[in-house]
């Protein structure tokens, strides 16, 4: 069969992160896409992309970050207007996938919301999806298109590797059960043991239950790793039960900072030496020196680079040890 060769590589942004889309163009030396967004006074959203994208590559970036159901449904208009204006292929790129704590029906009567906007997102016309350290890795399987799930894991361990000192012991701590594999490819970079919290929610409260700890923390500095921060709940309660256990001085890495209900402030009172965040969410910490922020756009573009060359985005995390 012959191979079905893309038209020109075309990126455009949505308005939740564009100067992610900027960094992304930057490392692959084109421009920005041009494309018209705005909201009609009765809150209709309204997209016009500005140039011929007959037959090219395109690729939408719109991570699902607050406002979560505008920025999605303005990332499904932006594909739509994308296919009815006859581009060869369309790629979702969404650095932030939304609803994936919804991704299982462990209540009676709940959607599987997760699903759903997979659903959506084909519907609209999107080929493809290109993502990073989504919630629970079985959410790929929520599409039947291909999937691209990029990791931080690497990037995120670098930069604490470049904190630690050769007279110090470490430990990185996983905040939950789910959270043990993120841990696990960390600590096999710092080589250092892990420990796991058993954190437990007992309602929708958003309130972190109950916690035991699985490891030695006690005399070590640890690195306490998640692939997202909400309320930072569970990053407080895991701080509390660290101190409890004798741990040292703690810092902590996650993937992407949602930071709701003030979070930011909250995290920035306890002792926490250093907050590492990548830019999957666009987030303003200049009041906040302890909350470093780490971009994963270089990865964004190396991985559209070789998904529009047709060359192979599983090589990449093997040169770069992501995976
Ligand atoms: C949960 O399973 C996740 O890995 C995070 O720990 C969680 O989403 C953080 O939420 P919050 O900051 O609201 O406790």
């Amino acid at each position: 069969m012959q191979k079905k060769i893309y038209g020109e590589l075309k990126i455009f942004s949505g308005t939740a992160h564009p100067g992610f889309g900027n960094k992304i163009c930057d490392y692959l030396n084109i421009k920005l896409g041009k494309a018209e967004l705005f909201k009609f006074s009765n809150d209709n959203t309204f997209v016009r992309i500005l140039e011929n994208i007959r037959e090219k590559d395109v690729f939408i970036i719109q991570p699902a970050s607050s406002p979560v159901n505008d920025n999605l449904m303005e990332l499904l208009i932006f594909i739509d207007a994308a296919r009815r204006a006859s581009a060869g292929r369309i790629s979702a790129v969404i650095p932030y996938f939304p609803y994936g704590r919804t991704d299982k029906k462990d209540q009676p009567r709940v959607p599987i919301t997760a699903r759903l906007v997979a659903d959506l997102l084909t519907v609209s016309g999107a080929d493809r999806i290109l993502t990073l350290d989504l919630h629970a890795g079985q959410i790929q399987g929520f599409f039947n298109i291909p999937v691209d799930e990029l990791t931080a894991s690497s990037i995120l361990a670098n930069k604490l590797k470049s904190i630690m000192k050769k007279d110090k012991d470490y430990v990185v701590v996983a905040t939950d059960l789910g959270g043990a594999k993120i841990a696990r490819e960390i600590a096999t970079i710092l080589k250092t043991p892990i420990a796991i919290i058993d954190k437990a929610r007992n309602d929708n409260s958003e309130k972190v239950m109950a916690h035991h700890l699985i490891g030695d923390v006690a005399g070590r500095d640890a690195f306490i790793v998640d692939d997202e921060i909400g309320t930072g709940g569970t990053i407080v309660s895991s701080f509390n039960v660290l101190k409890a256990n004798f741990a040292k001085n703690i810092y902590c890495a996650s993937t992407h900072g949602i930071f709701s209900n003030n979070a930011i402030r909250k995290l920035s009172d306890i002792d926490i030496k250093n907050y590492f965040i990548t830019d999957s969410i666009p987030q303003d910490y200049t009041e906040y020196n302890k909350f470093k922020e780490v971009s994963v756009a270089n990865l964004f573009g190396e991985a559209i680079k070789r998904i529009h060359e047709g060359s192979s985005v599983g090589e990449l995390f093997n040169n770069n040890k992501n995976k």
